[in-house]
């Protein structure tokens, strides 16, 4: 029987909500399947600076190294707005990214059809779907440059080798091979050195994959893109501020930021599932905030890293059949909702469905 070993950070504000719900999915997949999953616990960011005094401690990143898979919740919060950059809890995500050297991150965006009407965008637009996958990079530019202050002089550096954008061009071309062979290629070549190092080398992975489309677009006219015809995307090929900015806005069109998973893996098998929203300290405490992309970023963990595509399919059927028969948390709510639920209720109706 195998056993899988996943460490799990909870994080700050509805992370500590949202991830058990997960994990209790994953446990029922376990029970459905002949699997263990075996979770230990440890701390990232805000909570780790409270508990450690620093977001990031050798111990979690010893724990996240030695184990098959970490599930994430979200970090950050107004209680440490405050502190100097270099020790706020996104310098955690981002450290732990780096140590994990988990280059790729993999977003897909998609209008839910259940969720038809949440699309904020005009209904013919709607009409036509959205389907894309951003393939992020996430250990490199401006995100990790030279940064400094000097007096009322500050600067950042954004700063790409040929290897970097290697790598992950070539999973953004692998991803449009099982999808449907479309590599949108984000940059401001027009103005940016590291955007023009960045086309040259798409340009020349593509020669590797005759059968995908590759397209250059300049990320200001890919954010009016996104908004004026998001059907024209299926991969989105981004360095990491632009893929940052552009799958928030991606993630928003879909009107269903609370449903989006992601994956962040690099050249093992081991990867960072997180949902991309936030910590939305708002909403913490309350038994409101929407488990969907915890639970659905558990689930990529099982296809992109373990390898259960059925057991995969099994959680998004599950959470597709609970949105059909019209529950919603407050976040996705609309005229085809039936009940509105809390977190802990969602995860129960995701897990009766899944017993089913
Ligand atoms: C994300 C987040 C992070 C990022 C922050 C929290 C550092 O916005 O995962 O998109 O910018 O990468
Ligand atoms: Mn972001």
């Amino acid at each position: 029987m195998p056993n899988f070993n996943i460490t799990v950070i909870n994080g700050d504000g509805i992370g500590p909500e949202i991830v058990p719900q997960a994990v209790n999915v994953l446990n029922v997949i376990g029970e459905k399947f002949g699997h263990t999953f075996n979770f230990t616990n440890v701390l990232m960011g805000g909570c780790a600076i409270d508990e450690f005094g620093e977001p990031l401690p050798q111990s979690t990143i010893d724990a996240c190294l030695s184990s098959d898979s970490v599930l994430l919740g979200s970090i950050g919060g107004p209680k440490w707005e405050s502190l100097p950059g270099n020790e706020r809890p996104e310098v955690g995500l981002l450290g732990l990214r780096s140590a994990m050297k988990l280059y790729a991150n993999i977003r897909p965006a998609m209008l839910f059809q259940p969720l038809k009407s949440a699309c904020p965008l005009r209904e013919d637009i709607a009409e036509r779907g959205i389907d894309m996958v951003f393939a992020r990079e996430l250990t490199g530019g401006i995100y990790f440059g030279e940064r400094g202050r000097n007096g009322d002089v500050a600067f950042d550096t954004e700063k790409y080798s040929v290897s970097e954008v290697r790598r992950i061009a070539k999973v953004a071309f692998e991803t449009a091979m099982v999808r449907r062979k479309k590599v949108t290629s984000i940059d401001k070549a027009n103005v940016l050195d590291s955007s023009r190092l960045w086309r040259e080398v798409t340009s020349e992975v593509a020669k590797d994959y005759p059968q995908v489309e590759l397209e250059h677009m300049l990320v200001d006219n890919a954010a009016m893109q996104l908004v004026k015809d998001p059907s024209q995307f299926d991969v989105i090929l981004a360095n990491n501020i632009f893929g940052d900015i552009l799958s928030d806005e991606a993630a928003m069109i879909t009107g269903s930021i609370g449903m989006l998973a992601s994956a962040s893996l690099g050249d093992t098998k081991v990867g960072l599932y997180e949902p991309i929203h936030g910590s939305a300290p708002d909403i913490a405490g309350k038994n409101l905030a929407n488990p969907i992309a915890t639970i659905l970023s558990a689930a990529m963990m099982l296809k992109y890293s373990f390898g259960l595509t059925a057991e995969s399919a099994a959680i998004e059927n599950a959470v597709n059949a609970v949105l059909e028969s019209g529950a919603r948390t407050a976040d996705i709510k609309d005229e085809s909702t039936t009940e509105v639920v809390g977190t802990v209720e969602m995860g129960e109706l995701i897990i009766a469905e899944l017993r089913k």
